[in-house]
Order: C-alpha cells, then structure tokens, then sequence
C-alpha cells in the first residue's frame, strides 16, 4: 500500500516551516486546546503514532505528560530529539523517541497507553484500515484516543476560497490533492472513520473543526492578533455548522472498559 509521506521525499523541512505560520501555528493550538480539555490533569501515559517532530508531545510533556514519539521519518525523530534537547522551560514530563510504523504499534510501543494520539497521518495512507486498527489496540480499556484528519467532506473550501474555481469542483467529488507539502493526501470521510473505530470498540465523545476561517490564508505568518483569532477558531470548531466546512476534524474516542 502507498505511503505518499515516505515516498514524498524530504518533507520534514517544509513541514517544520509551515508550523510556524498562521494556519500551522492554530492547527497545533487547536489540538493542544482539546487535549487540554478532554486528558486527565494527572500524568498520562501517551503514546503519539506519526508524531514526528514532536510539536504536541511537548506540549504535553510540558503538563507533566510521559510521551512515546512513534514514527517511521528518521528526519522528524532528529527534529524531535533537537527540539527537544534545545527547550528553554523546566519540563515536568518526558519524552522517548521511537522509529518505526503506526501499523507496528502494538509490537514495538506495546498496548494499554492511558492515550494514544494520531494527527495528521492518515491523509498519507492509501488504506488507512491497519493503522485504525493499531490504534485502536494500543488504548487500554476506558483510554483516550485522538484522531485528526482532513475532512473528506470540506475538500473544496480551500480551493474555492483561493478562487481555484476547476480545482474546487474537482474536489467535491475526488478526496485526492497534492496538499501544500507537495505529497499526495486523501480526506477522511468522518462517519466512515467513526464507523471503522467503533468496530474496535472505540466511540467517538467529542469532535472539533480545525482551521473554519483560515485555511485559504496561504503561508501568512501568524501576527498580533494570533490570540484572537485561536479563540474564534475554537468558538467556531466546537459547533456545527462551522466545523463541519473546516479544513480539519479532530475526534476525541474512548476504548470501550
Ligand atoms: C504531517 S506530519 C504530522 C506530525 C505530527 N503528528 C504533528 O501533528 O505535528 C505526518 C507524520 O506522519 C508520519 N507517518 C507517515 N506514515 C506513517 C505511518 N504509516 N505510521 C506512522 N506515522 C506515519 C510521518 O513520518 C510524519 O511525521
């Protein structure tokens, strides 16, 4: 099966860049904020499959969090274990770097993590199943799962509000696009993912649109009113129906006790 982000070349540098711009910036924002809400304050064990440079595993270990990194990039590991000997604050939390695929999960990161966290990573696969699967195994009973994904049913905003008017049309029928690292990435229809959990015993209890306003904004960095517009992005991603046209979906799930 095709992997479009380890067949797509060096993409650990674009990526890097476009997480410091506006929509980077509020994507991570956004997640940080649910997580926020939705993990126990106590430590949590939390394993993050495709977590790459370890943007959100920061964040957490930040909050007294002990995260495992699991991810096949070797150049994202390297971001991730520099980013993370570099940090300024006193972190509370941990961190612990693993190479290797999501779908191997339960073979090398084992099962039962308190949380287990996968974003962004399944647009890169063209069958999302295994990995769905490994997922669902790694979560102890009554843990937490989250997910974010492109949303299949929101491809043609982007296109439309660039006035990419062909591609727009294109992309109410066809989930594939060359997204703006330059891989080939597919949308995720959200009841079809809703559907694969819950046959592994994980039910969806709450879900955010990420990115409703800004996703057309290109590469614009994020300015002095980045505290602003986060707060309308999350007003917005909690109700319907802004968060149905956002570019993202990012659904918290629990593992049945
Ligand atoms: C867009 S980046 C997201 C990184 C991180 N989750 C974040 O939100 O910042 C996609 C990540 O998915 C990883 N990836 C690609 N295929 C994967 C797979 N089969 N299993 C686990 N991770 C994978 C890539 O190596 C990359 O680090």
């Amino acid at each position: 099966m095709t992997n479009s982000w380890t067949t797509g070349g060096d993409l650990a540098a674009s990526y890097t860049e476009h997480s410091k711009d506006l929509r980077g910036a509020l994507r991570h924002a956004l997640v940080t904020r649910a997580l926020a809400h939705h993990l126990p304050a106590r430590p949590q064990r939390i394993l993050d499959i495709g977590g790459g440079s370890g943007i959100q595993a920061r964040a957490l270990a930040a909050r007294g969090h002990h995260l495992t990194v699991l991810d096949p990039d070797p150049a994202m590991l390297t971001r991730a274990e520099h980013a993370w000997a570099a940090r300024s604050e006193d972190t509370p939390g941990t961190l612990r770097l693993l190479h290797g695929r999501g779908e191997d999960a339960p073979r090398l990161a084992g099962t039962g993590w308190d949380a287990v966290l996968c974003h962004g990573v399944l647009m890169y696969l063209e069958d999302p199943a295994p990995l769905v699967e490994a997922l669902a195994a790694c979560t102890r009973p009554g843990g937490t799962l989250s997910i974010l994904a492109k949303s299949a049913e929101a491809m043609a905003m982007r296109p439309a509000l660039e006035r990419r008017w062909a591609d727009a049309r294109r992309a109410l029928t066809d989930r594939t696009e060359t997204g703006r690292l330059g891989a080939v990435s597919r949308g995720t229809p959200r009841a079809a993912l809703q559907d694969w959990l819950a046959e592994h015993r994980v039910n969806v209890t709450a879900w955010y649109g990420v990115r409703c306003f800004t996703d057309h904004l290109g590469e614009e960095p994020a300015g002095a009113d980045f505290a602003e517009i986060l707060d309308l992005e999350w007003e917005a991603g909690c109700r319907s129906p802004y968060r149905d046209i956002a570019r993202l979906f990012h659904l918290i799930a629990h593992r049945e006790q």
